[in-house]
């Protein structure tokens, strides 16, 4: 698996979606790796996240290493306002990929969650992203060519027990998509569903999971990038492809079945 774009690739990139890129949930994990990926093809990045310091910290390595530009807007997605203000500080730049990547899960038996952490993932998962692609969708139209990569999973596919509520967000993300995909074609407007399998981030720590067998984010990173403008959808990592197609041919009310059984044990530290 190539952990670094071609010459090529990296030409396709500045050429169909720069001079800018937004990346949201650029302190950590896949977004992170994407904004390194997409600073060393050249594009110059707005990174978003709550930790304005590791954004900060990011922003000036690449920087120096790549010679781009960089703008950290720092600040909490789950709030409207917040996301209102990252669109605020775009005006002026011309940006012609989105990269909302933020995000987190929750896990555990539905009954037991909190509803206000239920609540504030939902405005991040979903609110934030629909906020970000309405502002962008008109915007896009106007260029040459443009992107957006949604950040979807494996567990968009059907319910997942003691995740119910995380992968029904996904589940959005992952519709939104396929649909976006389909009516912004014909607006040169490359939208992309990336489905990773489990990755070693910040993610499991924050959900409370476990994860036995995982990718690294620098295993979806490129595989995500190379596949944008070329199909509406990716399964980064091998991790990740091993999971779907062992299910491609599972009825969907048995895959929730067996999520229930992936999902229990990656929760099972919660029962003591
Ligand atoms: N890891 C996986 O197994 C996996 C699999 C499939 C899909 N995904 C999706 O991939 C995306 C990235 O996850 P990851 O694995 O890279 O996890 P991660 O390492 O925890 O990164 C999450 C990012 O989102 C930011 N973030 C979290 N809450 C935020 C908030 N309220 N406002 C603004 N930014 C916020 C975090 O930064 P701050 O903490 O600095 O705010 C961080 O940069 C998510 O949408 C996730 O659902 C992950």
């Amino acid at each position: 698996m190539a952990k670094s774009l071609s010459t090529t690739e990296k030409t396709r990139l500045k050429n169909h979606y720069g001079p800018w890129a937004l990346v949201t949930g650029a302190s950590s994990g896949i977004g992170r790796e994407l904004a390194v990926q997409l600073a060393a093809a050249g594009l110059n990045l707005v990174l978003s996240a709550r930790r304005q310091d590791e954004l900060e910290h990011l922003a000036s390595d690449v920087e120096k290493k790549h010679g781009i530009q960089t703008k950290v807007v720092a600040g909490d997605l789950s709030v409207p306002n917040t996301v209102q203000r990252l669109i605020s500080e775009t005006r002026g730049l011309d940006v012609g990929l989105l990269v909302p990547c933020a995000g987190f899960g929750t896990s555990g038996l539905f009954e037991k969650s909190n509803l206000e952490a239920e609540v504030n993932m939902l405005r991040l998962n979903c609110e934030a992203v629909l906020r970000l692609v309405h502002h962008f969708v008109p915007i896009f139209q106007k260029r040459k060519r443009s992107g957006i990569i949604l950040m979807s999973s494996i567990v968009a596919f059907q319910g997942v027990p003691r995740s119910a509520h995380y992968a029904a967000t996904k589940a959005w993300v992952q519709s939104l998509a396929e649909g976006l995909a389909d009516e912004l074609r014909a607006h040169r407007i490359d939208v992309l569903s990336a489905i990773p399998g489990p990755v070693e981030s910040g993610f499991s720590e924050r959900a409370n999971m476990k994860m036995s067998l995982s990718n690294s984010p620098a295993d979806v990173g490129v595989p995500i990038l190379r596949a944008l403008g070329r199909g509406s959808s990716v399964v980064p990592g091998g991790v990740g492809k091993l999971l779907v197609y062992s299910l491609r041919t599972v009825p969907r009310w048995a895959k929730v079945r067996i999520m229930k059984m992936v999902m229990g044990g990656m929760t099972a530290h919660q029962r003591g």
